[in-house]
C-alpha cells in the first residue's frame, strides 16, 4: 500500500512540475515565434500528425462531385487564378514572394494533387496557424477550386464549352 501511495506522489508531483515548466516556458518570451526560425523536427512531426488526424477524422461524410465538369472547371480556374495562386503557384509559376516568406510553405498544386475530400475541407475550412484561409466564409462553392490549377488544355475545352 505505502508504495502505491509514493507513486501516485511521485506522479502528481511530476505532473504539477510539468504544468508549472510549461507555463514559465510560455510567459517567459523564450519561444520564438517568427515564421523565418522553423521548427524542430519533432514538432514539426507533431503538428503534422495533429493537422492530418484531425483532417481525416472530418471528411468522411463528404461526397465529391463530378470534377470533370466544364462549368465547375471554368469556374474553379477564374477563383483558382484570382485568389490561390500567389501561394499555391499555377503553371509557369515558380515561386512568389507572398509564398518565400511563408511557413509552412504551401504546396505546390501544379505539382501535386490532393486527396479531393481532403482538399475541399481544407479550402473549406483552412488550417490554424498557417496562412491557408477558411474560403468557406467567402466562397459559396469551395468545390469548385477543389481541383487545384486548371491545366490550358482543361481551360480551353472548358472555354469552348462556354464556361
Ligand atoms: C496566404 C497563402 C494561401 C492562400 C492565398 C491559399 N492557401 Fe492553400 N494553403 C496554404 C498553406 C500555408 C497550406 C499548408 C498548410 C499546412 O499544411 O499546415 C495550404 C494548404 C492547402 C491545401 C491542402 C493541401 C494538402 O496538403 O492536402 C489545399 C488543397 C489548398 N491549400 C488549396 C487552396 C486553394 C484552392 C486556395 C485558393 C482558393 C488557397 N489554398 C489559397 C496557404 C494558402
Amino acid at each position: 500500500m505505502r508504495s502505491w501511495g509514493l507513486v501516485v506522489r511521485t506522479i502528481i508531483i511530476w505532473s504539477l512540475l510539468l504544468v508549472v515548466g510549461t507555463l514559465v516556458f510560455i510567459y517567459s518570451g523564450r519561444y520564438d515565434i517568427g515564421a523565418d526560425v522553423h521548427h524542430t523536427r519533432l514538432v514539426a512531426q507533431l503538428i503534422g500528425a495533429l493537422r492530418d488526424h484531425s483532417i481525416d477524422t472530418r471528411i468522411t461524410g463528404i461526397a465529391v462531385p463530378d470534377l470533370n465538369d466544364p462549368e465547375r472547371i471554368a469556374a474553379g480556374a477564374e477563383h483558382y487564378d484570382a485568389m490561390c495562386t500567389g501561394c499555391h503557384l499555377a503553371p509557369g509559376m515558380t515561386n512568389t514572394e507572398l509564398r518565400e516568406g511563408l511557413y509552412p510553405r504551401p504546396p505546390n498544386l501544379t505539382r501535386f494533387s490532393p486527396e479531393p475530400r481532403t482538399a475541399f475541407w481544407v479550402i473549406k475550412h483552412g488550417i490554424k496557424m498557417s496562412g491557408m484561409p477558411a474560403w468557406g466564409l467567402t466562397l459559396r462553392f469551395p468545390h469548385e477550386v477543389t481541383r487545384g490549377p486548371a491545366s490550358d488544355q482543361e481551360r480551353n475545352r472548358a472555354r469552348r464549352a462556354g464556361g
